[in-house]
């Protein structure tokens, strides 16, 4: 099995990627047709959006959380990842200030999942929501690729999924060792909790964007699909990171799924290399 990465490699990861990004071909300008522009703008803007926060409410929930466990790493690997997250609202936002027309600074879905993890400050919370909405995000930057021709977007988008892939299992190895002390009840109580908030996020998802996707090639039957399969997919990897790390003494031994180098190869992401040690 290949040795998991500790929060000190996590941190060296982001600043790896950060290093080595995509070159993003901004002088191919962001033009769109009328068609494209009928089904993404709206929804970019409110994507934007979400990939837009400063991080505050993270960073306290992560020092807290860094300190209960004595690893300072970890709150360093939380801003670079916030950091990335900040990119990639940048990204977004510098193509729709070409595009005409700007930025949206409020969004109900936007609204609902800010809310949710404000008032539940903790790192499973926390972890829990963003797995959800990085889950579907694989999906949606996916439809947004397929959905335009545009060469600038297209680039984006494939830096954000070269991204989110390494965030997904940043967040989910986590999160299994956040669970890692609990018997089978608890674990499936906290299974069928998360399966609650990924229905919920999953049919918003759907609700505001399903023009994108529906441009993207998604009808909802199979954007409601993909996206499970892929939740399922971290799901079961989770389970059995959990399941190792019911025998680790130490938070930092925890042992990763070996499966997640074959995530990129479950629904045609773009392929990525996983962050390697240094
Ligand atoms: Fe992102
Ligand atoms: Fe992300």
């Amino acid at each position: 099995m290949r040795p998991h990465l500790s929060s000190r490699e996590w941190h060296d990861h982001y600043l790896r990627n950060a290093a080595s990004l995509l070159p993003i071909p901004w002088e191919a300008g962001a033009q769109l047709t009328a068609e494209e522009e009928r089904a993404i703008v709206a929804s970019l803007r409110a994507w934007q959006l979400g990939e837009t926060s400063d991080g505050r409410h993270l960073v306290a929930a992560a020092e807290r959380y860094a300190t209960a466990i004595a690893d300072p790493d970890f709150l360093a690997a939380v801003r670079l990842f916030i950091r990335e997250e900040q990119r990639h609202g940048e990204m977004l936002g510098r193509f729709l200030d070409m595009h005409g027309g700007g930025r949206i600074l409020r969004n109900w879905g936007d609204s609902v999942f800010r809310w949710m993890r404000y008032c539940l400050p903790n790192m499973e919370i926390w972890t829990t929501v963003v797995i959800a909405v990085e889950t579907l995000a694989l999906v949606y930057y996916r439809a947004i690729l397929l959905a335009t021709e545009n060469p600038l977007l297209q680039a984006i988008c494939r830096q954000i999924l070269r991204d989110e892939v390494h965030h997904l299992r940043f967040q989910y190895e986590r999160l299994a060792l956040i669970c890692a002390g609990r018997g089978t009840c608890a674990w499936w109580l906290t299974l069928q909790l998360q399966r609650v908030l990924f229905f919920g996020t999953t049919l918003a998802v759907w609700v505001d964007h399903h023009r994108a996707l529906s441009a993207g090639g998604y009808s909802f039957s199979q954007f409601w699909h993909a996206a499970w399969k892929r939740m399922e997919f971290h799901w079961r990897c989770m389970r059995q990171d959990t399941a190792s790390n019911m025998t680790a003494q130490n938070p930092r031994d925890h042992q990763p799924s070996r499966r997640f180098d074959d995530q990129n190869r479950v629904d045609q992401v773009p392929t990525v290399a996983p962050p390697v040690r240094a």
